[in-house]
Formats: structure tokens, C-alpha cells, sequence
């Protein structure tokens, strides 16, 4: 559930209506909902307890200071994977012992950044990668908590581009090697090996594969106890995933999530970590575009909007789905339209819909991406020099920028020309 409803046939976040954020800040923006999110993060601390666990959010799903603050505020950890990420969570207000930092390439310069600002752990991703953070440690005069991410060779039957526990991918360390690792783990100075880490891929529609990953880890943790590790700490990832159409699909719910994570790790007595982005920011944030021409093609028509692939990735680079809805909703029983949604960016691949379904629209008219929050404003880029997209928070009746549309002078300053040019 979301609170992105219809008010008089117009379409709201929370108690403010669209069509007046648009009027403040112009389209394109990215609207998102203080209530959802915090909903959204209330599911899964109430779908662990009572584990001893932490949830931390996933800021590379969504990663405004103003959004991270409103979750570290609820009590949140976050899940960091660069160090613009770890300022980020710093900004927001977050203390170290309540970031966790994940990532297949983190340079030394991101290790010591964590290591004097406070760190809850590093989930360690490779041998070459422990060693370096050993000597950054022992350099510093500290000792750097870690789990060590394993691969557990599982298929979770998502896009191949954001499946990440097979053998073939680039994350983690293959479960079978994981003796070997923690022993070299355990003689390292500057290190102590606190947890395993596991992350097996994002919009899992499905909790088996999961229960196979996490069974996995609990046959490791007893074995790793075993050989004289001190495992007391399992992060699980991340991954969950939300409908994105309103229709048919129903992606396994937070509290079968947490049941199957009792079911499967919780008698170890260990703190559990989970790493969820898309499902505490995905259907917490719409993209709301302009209808700039509606164009009559060759047999289609087009619905160009103001937004483009710059502004939301996901269909281009996943041929991902978005529900697009009016903004005004159209009555009851009136004709739909098929249209080809895109935008103004001069490549084909900017193409959001095809032969979508929609109620009829204008031009002048506002469209709104759903399910836009995650991995939505964090991947846009100024492709074609289109302003980053606005980011808006709202919360009850109130609403603010969180996220300003940059001026085409900054734009253009950001770039120097050389004396001898
Ligand atoms: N933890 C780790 C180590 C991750 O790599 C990820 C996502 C997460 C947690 C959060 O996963 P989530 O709960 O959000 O599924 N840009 C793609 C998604 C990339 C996900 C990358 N890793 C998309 O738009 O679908």
C-alpha cells in the first residue's frame, strides 16, 4: 500500500495534491511520501522482531539526505556501497555504529573515511579486499569489524543484470572457499571477523530462493563455529521485491519474509541485518512528467513527455515496467488509448511504454510514474543537458524540495574551459 491515491479524481501524495507540486516546481520531479516509507520500514522491524536485528536501508535505492534522515530517525541502519554514499548517511544524521559498508571494490581511502568516522561492519567481498583493509586498520590503530560476503550459488530468478548469487558474478567469495577465507580472516591483524554476509539479487519475486541461500548460510555459521569463529552476526541482504503493476503480481510479503528468516536463521542466536532498498523506497516515490506533444506516427501514436530516459533509467536499461496513470483520472468507463510513451532524448532506447494502454491525454496534461522511488532520481544522469530531476518530500499537507532542479549556470560552470584553449 501507498499514499498515492485519487481525491476528486485527482491524484495526490499524501494530502497534497499533484498538479500543485508541478505548479511549484515544474515538471519533471520525483514526489515521495514520508508515510509510505516509514510504513514501509515499520514492515520489516515488525517482521523480524523479536530477533535482535537491524534493518538498514539501502541508500543506493534512494539516497536524499532529507529521506535518509526521515529513516535514521525511525531508528534505521543504513547499507552504504561508496563513500559518497557513507557522507550521505553521515549527513543525514546517521551515527557509524549504524552503517554497514557492501561493495565488491572499496578503495583504501573508503576504508579509512569508515574507519575514523564509525563503521558497524564491512562486509568483506574478496581476499585481496580484507588484506588491504588489515593494513588500512593496523595503519589507523584500529580494529575493523567484518563479515565476509559469500557467493552461495543460488538462482534468483530475477533480471540477469541485478542477480548477483550466482557463481558467474562478480560479488562475494564462493561459499565452498569460505573455510579457507575466515582462517585467513581470523590470522589478520587489524581484523575481527564478526558475521557472514549474503546478498543474492534484487526484485525477487519469489522466497525460495532466499530459504536456499539462507539455509546455506546457517549450515556455514555452524560449521564456522566449529572451526573457532565467533559468528554473531548474519547480514542477509537486501532484495525483496514490490508489485510494479497494480494487476496481477504479488510479490511475497515482509512478514513471509520474516518468518522465513526465523524459520531458516533464527535459532542460531545471532543479530540478523537485512539490507532492503527498493521495497521500503520503490512504491514511495512517483515520477511525475508533462505531456509536451501527443504525435501521430505510422500506425502508433506518441505520448512525448518532459521526462526521459536520463530522468528514469529502468525501462531502457531493464525494459522494466512503470505503471503511468493520469494525473486528472479519467471518468469512469471512458476509452483508453495505446500509446508509445517517450521522451525528448534523441535515441530510440528512450522509450518508457509501448503501445501502453492509457485513458486518453492531452497535451499540457500530467502523467505519474509509479513505483518510481527506487533506483529512479539515484540513477539519472544530465544526458542531452537535461537538469537532474527535482526531488520533492512530502509528509501530511506539507511538501518541500529536498533536491533543487540545478540552473542551467551551474550546469554550464561546472565545465572549464583551459587558458590555452
Ligand atoms: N544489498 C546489496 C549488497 C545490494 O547490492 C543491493 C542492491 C541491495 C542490498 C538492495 O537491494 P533491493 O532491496 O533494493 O532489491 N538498479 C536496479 C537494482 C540494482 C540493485 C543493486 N543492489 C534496478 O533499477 O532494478
Amino acid at each position: 500500500m501507498d499514499h498515492f491515491l485519487y481525491r476528486n479524481g485527482v491524484l495526490h501524495a499524501e494530502d497534497v495534491a499533484i498538479p500543485d507540486i508541478a505548479a511549484a516546481v515544474g515538471t519533471p520531479f520525483y514526489a515521495y511520501s514520508a508515510a509510505t516509507l516509514t510504513r514501509h520500514y515499520h514492515l520489516f522491524t515488525e517482521a523480524l522482531s523479536p530477533l535482535p536485528h537491524m534493518v538498514c536501508f539501502a541508500i543506493k535505492s534512494l539516497s536524499n539526505v532529507a529521506v535518509l534522515k526521515l529513516l535514521g530517525d525511525l531508528g534505521a541502519g543504513m547499507d552504504v556501497v561508496s563513500g559518497g554514499e557513507y557522507r550521505r548517511a553521515r549527513a543525514a544524521g546517521v551515527p557509524g555504529e549504524r552503517i554497514v559498508f557492501s561493495g565488491v571494490g572499496k578503495t583504501r581511502e573508503e576504508m579509512r573515511l569508515a574507519l575514523t568516522g564509525g563503521i558497524r561492519q564491512f562486509n568483506v567481498e574478496s581476499e585481496p579486499e580484507m588484506r588491504a583493509l588489515s593494513e588500512v586498520a593496523v595503519s589507523l590503530g584500529v580494529v575493523a569489524p567484518i563479515t565476509v560476503r559469500v557467493n552461495p550459488d543460488v538462482d534468483a530468478r530475477t533480471h540477469e543484470k541485478i542477480a548477483t548469487g550466482k557463481k558467474e558474478n562478480k560479488f562475494g567469495i564462493p561459499i565452498a572457499r569460505a573455510s579457507e577465507v575466515y582462517a585467513e580472516a581470523a590470522r589478520l591483524p587489524g581484523i575481527e571477523v564478526i558475521g557472514i554476509d549474503v546478498h543474492i539479487g534484487s526484485q525477487l519475486t519469489e522466497l525460495e530462493p532466499f530459504e536456499q541461500a539462507y539455509l546455506k548460510v546457517a549450515d556455514l555459521t555452524r560449521r564456522l563455529r566449529s572451526e573457532g569463529h565467533d559468528i554473531r552476526r548474519l547480514d542477509l541482504g537486501g532484495g525483496l521485491g514490490i508489485p510494479y503493476t497494480r494487476s496481477n503480481e504479488a510479490p511475497p510479503l515482509p512478514t513471509d519474509y520474516g518468518a522465513l528468516i526465523k524459520r531458516t536463521v533464527g535459532d542460531l542466536g545471532c543479530e540478523v541485518e537485512i539490507e532492503p532498498g527498493r521495497l521500503i523506497s520503490g512504491n514511495a516515490g512517483l515520477l511525475v512528467a508533462g505531456v509536451i506533444y501527443v504525435k501521430n506516427g505510422e500506425g502508433r501514436d506518441f505520448l512525448i513527455l518532459d521526462a526521459a530516459m536520463n530522468d528514469l533509467v529502468r525501462p531502457s536499461m531493464y525494459g522494466a515496467h512503470h505503471d503511468i496513470v493520469p494525473v486528472v483520472e479519467a471518468p469512469a468507463a471512458s476509452p483508453t488509448h495505446a500509446y508509445d510513451v517517450v521522451g525528448p532524448v534523441c535515441e530510440t532506447g528512450d522509450t518508457f511504454a509501448k503501445a501502453r494502454e492509457m485513458p486518453l491525454v492531452a497535451e499540457g496534461d500530467l502523467v505519474a510514474f509509479r513505483s518510481a522511488g527506487a533506483y529512479g532520481a539515484v540513477m539519472a544522469s544530465e544526458y542531452n543537458t537535461r537538469p537532474l530531476v527535482p526531488e520533492v518530500l512530502v509528509k501530511g499537507d506539507h511538501f518541500a524540495v529536498i533536491r533543487e532542479r540545478p540552473s542551467f549556470d551551474e550546469i554550464l560552470n561546472r565545465d572549464t574551459i583551459p587558458a590555452w584553449l
